[in-house]
């Protein structure tokens, strides 16, 4: 059988699980690729850390260029996080005529149009299933099944760890500050969790979404944004007595004025699906003008799940798949195309 082989960049708490799949399925990912997917290399820091996957020797590198200039490698997938280094990595792969795969939201919602043209320009693809809402297919939903619709609002949870400690916050009484820790060490925080907790990394995701589903391309700098980290015991205790569950919430809605965007704690009605949506869980609901409503629900964070993601996109990018959608992925190079942001 034909073998693709793949790179990974990064074997933290995704790039393991990624691994675990390759290593662990091969007969699932090559009977659903009609190919082998086959690990050759991963690129770690530190050689000596312990691994959450039994890799064959020979695998681990230390050296992320093994990787860039191994004319073997076919298909690479970058799971190290961090911008700079991230988008000086991306770029040589696909300079070396590789296809890439990623999880990473802030690269992305920082330059992303820049390593999309870069790809074309290349001929090669980027996938990026990964980088919104963990294990739920809401870019495929929006690139591909909605297509045929103007999407006219999308309010979503795209932060498990904020999720996981509102959850907790709610259910248990006790300070966000105490569940942080554990958030972290269950693999859903960022490196620096601080992203989580203060509103960026959902601001980077609804970015993203805004891009995709209105042709949108707004500075998630620029997203008013709240974080978790201005809440406390009080302001739940509230909500519950009211009635209500507090959601950290991006919202991104077509108005007059162009696209309205914010991130920020929400009281949710009890009893809707959104406030029952509880652990380290995420949820879209999209309407758009042709389907009506969709409301999309599944683990946002943690490693398998995320490596689901991750795992599909290198599927698709063997078989050719992210090929079409990547050629067909409207850029919005354009401004005058593009669905203005609304001041805010
Ligand atoms: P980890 O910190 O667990 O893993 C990062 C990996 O990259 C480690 O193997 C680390 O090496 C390596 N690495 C980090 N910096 C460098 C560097 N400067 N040079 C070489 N190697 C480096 O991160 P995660 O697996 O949690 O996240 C990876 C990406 O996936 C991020 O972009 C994140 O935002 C995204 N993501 C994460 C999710 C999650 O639930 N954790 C969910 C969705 C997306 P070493 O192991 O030796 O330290
Ligand atoms: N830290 C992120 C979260 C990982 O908790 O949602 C998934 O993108």
């Amino acid at each position: 059988q034909e073998k693709t082989k793949i790179g990974l960049v990064g074997l933290g708490t995704v790039g393991s699980g990624v691994a675990r799949i390759l290593l662990d399925h091969g007969d699932r990912t090559a009977r659903q690729a009609g190919r082998v997917l086959w690990l050759e290399r991963a690129s770690v820091r530190d050689l000596k850390k312990a691994r959450d996957c039994n890799l064959p020797a020979g695998v681990l590198t230390d050296q992320i260029d093994a990787i860039v200039s191994d004319p073997s490698i076919d298909v690479v997938a970058e799971l190290m996080g961090g911008v700079e280094l991230a988008r000086e990595v991306i770029l040589s792969l696909l300079k070396a005529g590789k296809d890439v795969v990623t999880a990473n939201k802030a690269l992305i919602a920082a330059h992303g149009p820049e390593l999309f043209d870069a790809a074309r320009e290349a001929g090669r693809t980027i996938a990026f299933e990964a980088a919104v809402a963990g294990g739920v297919p809401i870019i495929a939903n929006l690139t591909q099944c909605l297509s045929g619709n103007q999407v006219e609002s999308l309010t979503g949870i795209l932060n498990g760890t904020c999720n996981f400690i509102l959850s907790k916050m709610h259910a248990e009484h006790v300070p966000y500050s105490e569940v942080i820790a554990e958030a972290q060490r269950l693999g859903y925080a960022e490196a620096d969790p601080a992203m989580d907790v203060d509103g960026t990394d959902t601001a980077q995701k609804l970015a993203i979404l805004a891009h995709l589903a209105f042709g949108a391309r707004p500075d998630w700098r620029a997203i008013p944004r709240v974080g978790i980290d201005t809440l406390d015991l009080a302001d739940v205790r509230m909500a519950q007595e009211l009635g209500y569950t507090i959601k950290l919430l991006g919202v991104a809605e077509l108005t007059e004025k162009g696209l309205q965007l914010s991130v920020g704690p929400t009281f949710v009605k009890n009893g809707s699906p959104m406030a029952d949506v509880a652990g380290p869980m995420n949820a879209v609901r999209v309407t758009a003008d042709a389907v009506g409503e969709l409301f999309l629900q599944g683990p946002g964070a943690g490693q398998m799940p995320t490596a689901s993601a991750v795992v599909a996109d290198l599927i698709d990018t063997a078989v050719g798949r992210t090929k079409l959608t990547f050629q067909t992925l409207k850029l919005w190079s354009n401004e005058s195309e593009r669905t203005p942001v609304a001041d805010q």
